[in-house]
């Protein structure tokens, strides 16, 4: 049966790629009745840089509530933060023995992230795909709802489970697929548009953060970076004007449509017609996000009794097909 996993990085605030290309996926999934599982990785979030201790609850707790009020229910989906299912991280020692370091050597993120001194790199940064590897099939996930600049890390999964798979003789990992679907896979920054939206980007103009108000959120749509010419009569005319698609893939994506769509009705328009009229969808879809996030935030503790169910559930799922590995490589297990 199939069974979704994903995880996103407590490391500053959310911003809307992280929204478009994976929680509001995340909720969709929920709400088809799949089995979701949803993680906070606490233990990637440390291995790029330094994170304040104070910085990562605060990040982690704030995550949780932008899961929660964009439609998650823990209910439904099993919601909770890595560092409390050790499941994951017993699991990433045995594939960091079935990985090669060839294998981690063509990771682009890697290469991105340690910049030109890998030799400054934290080795957990290195390992990094491979703990996300086990966070994925710690629970035999089928299905990994992520934005684009994540499938190399998912197709890595795969080769790993059937090296795994082959080296022990077993049929145990599953093969796990991607999921990139929609119209907003790779969300472009609002000041360059051959950039991703990221976290991490200095400008904080170049990205809409979840936490940003009505007025924030108008205010940079109406700056963001566009060419001279009206928004072209068919998708096709997007193609060489990343500036311009990135502003017709966000407002499809908010408005739950598509790419055609938003130019059978906008084409051949003035950008200054069109921006004010995202604006308003950015405000409208993503305000209430923010103030429910906000009355969550209010109460920390009813976040951490979540998040402590959540992983309780969690390790019941990781818990078997843990001991079930470790038998496979031969550990002796006598307790
Ligand atoms: P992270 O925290 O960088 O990003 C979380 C999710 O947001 C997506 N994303 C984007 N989508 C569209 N446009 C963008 N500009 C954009 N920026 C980010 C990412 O693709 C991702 O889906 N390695 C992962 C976290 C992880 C994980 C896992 C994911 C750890 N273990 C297991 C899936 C399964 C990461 O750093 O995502």
């Amino acid at each position: 049966t199939p069974r979704v996993f994903s995880g996103i990085q407590p490391t500053n605030h959310l911003q809307l790629g992280n929204y478009l290309g994976a929680v509001k996926r995340f909720v969709q999934m929920q709400d088809e009745g799949m089995e979701t599982i949803y993680c906070i990785v606490d233990l990637h979030a440390i291995t790029a840089s330094f994170q304040e201790p104070a910085k990562l609850r605060h990040a982690t707790r704030e995550l949780a509530a932008a899961y929660i009020a964009s439609g998650l229910d823990p209910a439904k989906s099993i919601l909770f933060n890595q560092s409390q299912v050790p499941q994951h991280t017993e699991l990433g020692w045995i594939f960091n023995c079935v990985a090669r370091m060839g294998w981690m050597n063509r990771m682009t993120q890697f290469k991105d992230k340690a910049g030109k001194n890998a030799e400054k790199a934290s080795l957990g940064l290195y390992a990094y795909p491979s703990l996300m590897a086990a966070d994925i099939l710690a629970y035999h996930a089928t299905h990994v709802p992520v934005g684009e600049d994540q499938k190399q890390h998912v197709e890595l999964t795969r080769d790993i489970a059937a090296k795994f798979n082959h080296d022990y003789g077993v049929e145990f990992f599953p093969e796990t697929q991607p999921i990139i679907e929609g119209a907003a896979t790779r969300v472009m920054s609002l000041r360059d548009g051959t950039k991703k939206m990221s976290k991490s980007d200095p400008s904080d103009a170049s990205r809409i953060n979840l936490t940003d108000d009505a007025d924030t959120i108008a205010k940079k749509i109406r700056k963001a970076k566009t060419d001279p010419e009206p928004l072209p009569e068919t998708t096709d005319g997007l193609a060489d004007r990343p500036e311009a698609r990135n502003l017709v893939n966000i407002y499809a994506a908010l408005a739950g449509t598509t790419r055609d769509a938003v130019i059978a009705e906008y084409g051949g328009a003035q950008f200054g017609t069109f921006k004010p009229a995202l604006a308003e969808l950015a405000v409208e879809k993503l305000a209430p996000i923010s103030t429910e996030m906000s009355r969550l935030m209010d109460d920390p503790a009813e976040i951490d009794r979540i998040l402590g169910e959540g992983a309780e559930r969690a390790a019941n799922v990781a818990e078997p097909i843990i001991a079930k590995t470790y038998d496979i490589v031969g550990f002796v297990r006598s307790r």
